[in-house]
C-alpha cells in the first residue's frame, strides 16, 4: 500500500519506550506504525526521535488580565506552539459578567478560530456560580468541554470563587463526567502578608515571593482537595509551585482522591532570586517560582508519576507591559512566555539530565494531557487512526534561548541563555507540516477547535 506521506527512519517514542519505525499518514490520520513504509511524500527522521505532538493544557492568549491584553495573540501563541512541537493547546473561555459561560465560549472561539495554527480546546472558566451554571452545564458538555476552571484568587478581576462555590461546582460537573480545575492560592493569607509588607514599606518584585510564601499555597491545594473529596468529585491543580504541594497530592491520591496536577517549566527550572535582578517583574507570576527545593521535589513527583503534567500557563506580557503599574509587585502584569520553550526544556532537563526518560517525557507533555482532559486516543500518541500530530525532535541540535529567534511576541525569554540539547525540526498537525527545518509553514485559521468527551463517567 501506498500512503499520502512517510516519516522514514526515525525513533518512534511512546510512554512504554522507543523504538525504530516509519510513520504512514493518510489525510490526517495516522495510517501505520512499522518497517518499510512506503508512500507518494518521504520526511526523512533518520537520526531524529518521531514524538506524538505535545499538547499545552494551560495557556492565556489574548487575555484582558491585569489592566492590559496579554501580548501572545490566538496567532502568534499557536505559531509558537507550533514552533516549539506543541499541536493542542487548551486556553481559557473566563466567564466574563453578565455574560453566561456558553456566550464568553462562544466569543472566545470567535477570536481563536480565525487564528489558531495548531489544534485547541478551551476551558469552560466560572466566575460566578449560581443556578444559571447548573443550567448550562450540560450545553458546556455538549459543546465538547468537560473541564472549568475556577480561582480562589484575583477578586480585583471579578474571578474569585468561594469554597461553596468550588464544592457546588465540583458536585455538578461530575454529574457529567466532567473535573473543576483550581487556581489555588489562600487570598486572604497574601492579602495580610502584603498588607504587612506596605506597613512597613517594604516594595520591589522579590516582595512577590515573600507575600506568598508555601503556605499560601500548600494550605490552598488541601482545602480543595479536602472540598473536592467532600463533594465526590474530580479535582483538578494548575500551576503547582511548591514541592510541599506535591507531596500533599501524593498523600492524597494514595488514599483514593480524585485529584491531579500539573506543574510548569518556570517551577522547575527557576528560581526566586531572579526577582532581585532588574528584570525582576519578568518572572512574576501567581503563584511565585519558588526555591532549589520545590524545583527537586516536583522534579521528583513528576518522575514517581504523582505530578502526571507538565503545562506552561503561557501569559505573555512584554517588558514594556511589566513595567505598568510602576513596578508595583501587586499589580505587575502576572504571567510569562513559556509555550515555545517546553518541549525542548523537559527533554534537555529532564530527559538529557537524567531526570526522567523518553518515555517519561512523552507520558507528562502529550499521553497524560490528552487522556486527562478528554482528548484520547485522537491526540498525544502516534498510533493508528489517532490525528497525525507529530514531532521530528532533533537531539543533536544544540540551541541557546534566546528571544531572538523565538516566535512568541515577546521581547525576553524567562529561560534566556539556557543551552537546549535537542530542538524540534518538523512540527505536524493532523497530518499537515506546519514548521519545516525550524521554519513556520503554517497558517491562522487551519488550527480547529477539538470537542473533547467527559473525562470520569458521567453519573447524570
Ligand atoms: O500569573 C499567572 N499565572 N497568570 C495567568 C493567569 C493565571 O493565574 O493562570
Ligand atoms: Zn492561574
Amino acid at each position: 500500500m501506498s500512503y499520502d506521506l512517510v516519516i522514514k527512519g526515525g525513533e518512534v517514542v511512546s510512554s512504554s519506550g522507543s523504538f525504530k519505525a516509519d510513520v504512514a499518514i493518510v489525510h490526517e490520520k495516522i495510517a501505520a506504525v512499522g518497517l518499510e513504509l512506503e508512500g507518494r511524500h518521504t520526511v526523512d527522521a533518520a537520526g531524529k526521535l518521531v514524538l506524538p505532538g505535545a499538547l499545552d493544557v494551560h495557556t492565556h492568549f489574548q487575555l484582558p488580565f491585569c489592566g492590559t491584553v496579554s501580548a501572545d495573540d490566538f496567532f502568534t501563541g499557536s505559531r509558537a506552539a507550533a514552533m516549539g512541537g506543541v499541536t493542542t493547546f487548551i486556553d481559557f473561555a473566563i466567564q466574563s459578567r453578565p455574560a453566561s459561560v456558553m456566550q464568553t465560549i462562544e466569543a472566545r472561539k470567535a477570536e481563536a478560530d480565525p487564528r489558531v495554527c495548531v489544534d485547541y480546546s478551551l476551558h469552560a472558566g466560572i466566575t460566578d456560580w449560581n443556578e444559571d451554571r447548573v443550567a448550562e452545564m450540560p450545553d458546556i458538555f455538549a459543546a465538547g468541554i468537560p473541564t472549568f476552571k475556577m480561582f480562589m484568587i484575583y477578586k480585583s478581576e471579578g474571578w474569585q470563587s468561594t469554597d461553596a462555590d468550588i464544592y457546588c461546582a465540583v458536585r455538578e460537573a461530575d454529574r457529567y463526567g466532567g473535573m473543576v480545575g483550581l487556581h489555588a492560592e489562600n487570598d486572604d493569607l497574601i492579602n495580610l502578608f502584603q498588607a504587612e509588607a506596605e506597613q512597613e514599606g517594604r516594595r520591589g518584585m522579590y516582595v512577590h515571593a515573600l507575600t506568598r510564601p508555601p503556605v499560601t499555597e500548600t494550605e490552598a491545594i488541601s482545602r480543595a482537595i479536602q472540598i473536592a473529596e467532600a463533594a465526590g468529585g474530580a479535582l483538578y491543580i494548575f500551576h503547582m509551585s511548591t514541592g510541599r504541594a506535591a507531596d500533599i497530592l501524593k498523600e492524597a491520591r494514595a488514599r483514593g482522591v480524585d485529584v491531579q496536577a500539573e506543574t510548569c517549566p518556570q517551577y522547575l527550572l527557576l528560581d526566586d532570586q531572579l526577582f532581585k535582578r532588574p528584570d525582576g517583574p519578568h518572572f512574576g507570576t501567581c503563584p511565585p517560582i519558588r526555591k532549589p527545593w520545590d524545583q527537586q521535589r516536583l522534579w521528583e513527583r513528576l518522575e514517581d508519576g504523582t505530578v502526571e503534567v507538565v503545562s506552561t500557563d503561557t501569559c505573555t506580557f512584554n517588558s514594556q507591559q511589566k513595567k505598568m503599574w510602576q513596578g508595583d509587585y501587586r499589580k505587575t502584569p502576572f504571567g510569562m512566555p513559556g509555550i515555545e520553550t517546553m518541549l525542548p526544556l523537559t527533554y534537555t532537563k529532564g530527559v538529557v539530565e537524567g531526570r526522567l526518560d523518553l518515555g517519561q517525557m512523552v507520558a507528562i507533555l502529550s499521553e497524560n494531557p490528552a487522556r486527562v482532559f478528554g482528548m484520547w486516543p485522537r491526540k498525544g500518541t502516534i498510533s493508528p487512526g489517532s490525528d497525525a500530530d507529530i514531532v521530528i525532535f532533533d537531539p543533536r541540535l544544540e540551541v541557546t534561548i534566546s528571544h531572538r529567534h523565538l516566535a512568541t511576541n515577546c521581547d525576553y525569554s524567562p529561560f534566556e541563555g539556557m543551552v537546549c540539547k535537542g530542538w524540534p525540526t518538523t512540527t505536524m498537525v493532523r497530518g499537515r507540516i506546519v514548521v519545516e527545518n525550524r521554519q513556520f509553514v503554517g497558517e491562522a485559521g487551519y488550527g480547529r477547535f477539538i470537542e473533547r468527551h467527559p473525562v470520569r463517567s458521567p453519573r447524570a
